[in-house]
């Protein structure tokens, strides 16, 4: 096909196509093929959003990772809290709980619990709570809070679990002021992780777009589980950072939550409903406010 191509512009009179690239055409296509590279370079950056900069040592220190055998938590744990699950189908687990705000929630809220002593004990030490984004337009529905009366979300439940993130996160260091305990909750980036393995069932084409290991989008538009490990880092180990206790972070730095994040009566709710839920007492789950 090439060569009657090119003998077929002989015949015409017309120089091949090759023969007529002058070098200023090489000068053009190089600069637009540097800006491509260049951009696409740019892009990743302002994806990665930040990287823990902190050379600070945890010797003597214990970490507990949850969910550390995928995603975000193998990362954060090859390098020095959570476990997650999102948009599943309407699972219930064995306590009766519905699954994601089991997962995402209650079980670190009664792990937390459970370990405050040791906390305190081994201060200054830190919680970390790995929410979303996703909290933004999220709602405890106290009623309802397992989609007992309403029609199952997987994304109206999600919503609600990473919202339970950010309040569990800010009642915690209100409790814990003075103690030397200090809590933290962000958002860790969009990652190209495991995450999306129930996407498939709500949402087929993105999971065809998300879950090509090589795909280009994501490859172009996500973090990677390195990067997305960052932001937990620096809130476990950046020195200095206990006068932000009870803040929310994302690439890194201090971020706002949404106002639905920063409601102290629904935090305070959401931890008294949660303790009777995982079977904790009042003595269980100090309120410094009321002991002092
Ligand atoms: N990836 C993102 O773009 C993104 C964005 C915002 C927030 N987050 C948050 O980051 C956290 C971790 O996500 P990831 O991206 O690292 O996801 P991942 O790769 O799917 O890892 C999730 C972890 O949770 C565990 N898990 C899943 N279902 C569970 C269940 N029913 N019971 C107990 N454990 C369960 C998994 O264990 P098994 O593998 O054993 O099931 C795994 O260790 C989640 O809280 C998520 O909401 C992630």
């Amino acid at each position: 096909m090439k060569s009657s191509a090119k003998a077929a512009c002989w015949r015409s009179g017309q120089q091949p196509m090759m023969d007529r690239v002058t070098p200023s055409d090489r000068v053009n296509y190089g600069a637009v093929l540097a800006l491509a590279v260049i951009s696409f370079m740019l892009l990743r950056k302002w994806i990665a959003g930040g990287v823990c900069k902190s050379c600070a040592r945890l010797d003597g220190k214990t970490v507990v990772i949850t969910g550390a055998n995928t995603g975000i938590g193998r990362e954060t744990a090859k390098e020095m809290a959570r476990r997650g699950v999102m948009m599943c189908p309407k699972l219930i687990t064995e306590d009766g709980f519905e699954t994601q705000l089991a997962v995402n929630h209650l079980g670190h809220f009664l792990l937390t619990n459970l370990l405050l002593g040791m906390l305190k004990r081994s201060s200054p030490s830190r919680v970390v709570n790995v929410s979303s984004v996703a909290h933004i337009g999220g709602k405890i529905e106290f009623d309802d809070l397992f989609f007992d009366k309403r029609p199952y979300s997987p994304l109206v439940s999600y919503k609600q679990s990473k919202l339970a993130n950010v309040l569990f996160s800010k009642e915690l260091a209100r409790r814990m002021k003075g103690t030397g305990v200090s809590s933290y909750c962000l958002h860790p980036g969009v990652i190209r992780t495991e995450l999306n393995r129930h996407i498939l069932l709500w949402y087929p084409m993105m999971k065809t777009i998300l879950s090509l290991p090589m795909n280009i989008l994501s490859m172009l538009l996500m973090k990677t589980p390195w990067q997305g490990a960052q932001t937990s880092i620096y809130c476990a180990v950046t020195e200095g950072l206990e006068r932000k206790s009870g803040c929310y972070f994302s690439d890194c730095a201090e971020k706002d939550p949404a106002p639905e994040g920063k409601d102290d009566a629904v935090a305070r709710r959401l931890w008294e409903e949660s303790s009777l839920l995982v079977g904790l007492n009042s003595t269980d789950t100090p309120d410094c406010k009321r002991s002092s």
